[in-house]
């Protein structure tokens, strides 16, 4: 498995892991508009500047993503992770490495101080995800993020460069 910074020249192996993953990624994002599924759009936030998103490929197909956004300098020094697998590439670990990568990152070529990672209360797998890279589960946040049409309760996780540190 490789993983690495994604730009906009990886917008066409983007689209074919979101049109392969539409069911799959649906329960973890909101409602998203048919242009979201278009080149022009993967292009546009593959290139942006307020997203970096990382990609794990095996066997030089992109397997999955990491979004980290929402960054926050200043006294916060914080941001959000987001990340989705493609679900044939599902159970062997491809997510764990893809987040240790991003924390890592988030921490030592970003310089933040705290990534959060929010996760509906009945993603297991995501949170044995964030409870094996180091996070911690700070709370509960009731109809925390409207995912799929229902605004949903999340369990709260964040780490932060002290917990990598020590
Ligand atoms: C959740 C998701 C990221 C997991 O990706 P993955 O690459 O399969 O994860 P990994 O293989 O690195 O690890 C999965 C862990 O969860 C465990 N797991 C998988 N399904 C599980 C379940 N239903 N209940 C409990 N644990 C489960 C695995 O056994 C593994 O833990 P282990 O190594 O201790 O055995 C992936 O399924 C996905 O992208 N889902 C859709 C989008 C999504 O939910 N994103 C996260 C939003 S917060």
């Amino acid at each position: 498995m490789a993983i690495r910074l994604l730009d906009a020249g990886d917008a066409g192996a983007m689209l074919a892991l979101r049109e392969s993953n539409r069911d799959h990624f649906r329960r973890s994002e909101p409602i998203r508009p048919a242009s979201w599924f278009t080149l022009a759009e993967q292009e546009r936030w593959l290139g942006g500047v307020e997203d970096v998103i990382l990609g794990a490929f095996v066997d030089d197909e992109l397997a999955g993503f990491a979004r980290i956004g929402q960054i926050t300098r200043g006294g916060f020094q914080n941001c959000y992770l987001g990340y989705a697998i493609g679900e044939r590439f599902g159970r062997r670990g491809v997510a764990t490495a893809l987040v240790r990568a991003a924390v890592d990152h988030a921490f030592s070529g970003l310089g933040l101080h705290r990534v959060q990672a929010n996760v509906r209360t009945t993603n297991e797998a995501s949170k044995r995800v964030l409870l094996k890279t180091g996070f911690r589960r700070e709370g509960l946040a009731l109809r925390y993020l409207e995912l799929d049409g229902a605004w949903v309760d999340h369990d709260l996780f964040a780490i932060t460069a002290e917990d990598r540190q020590g």
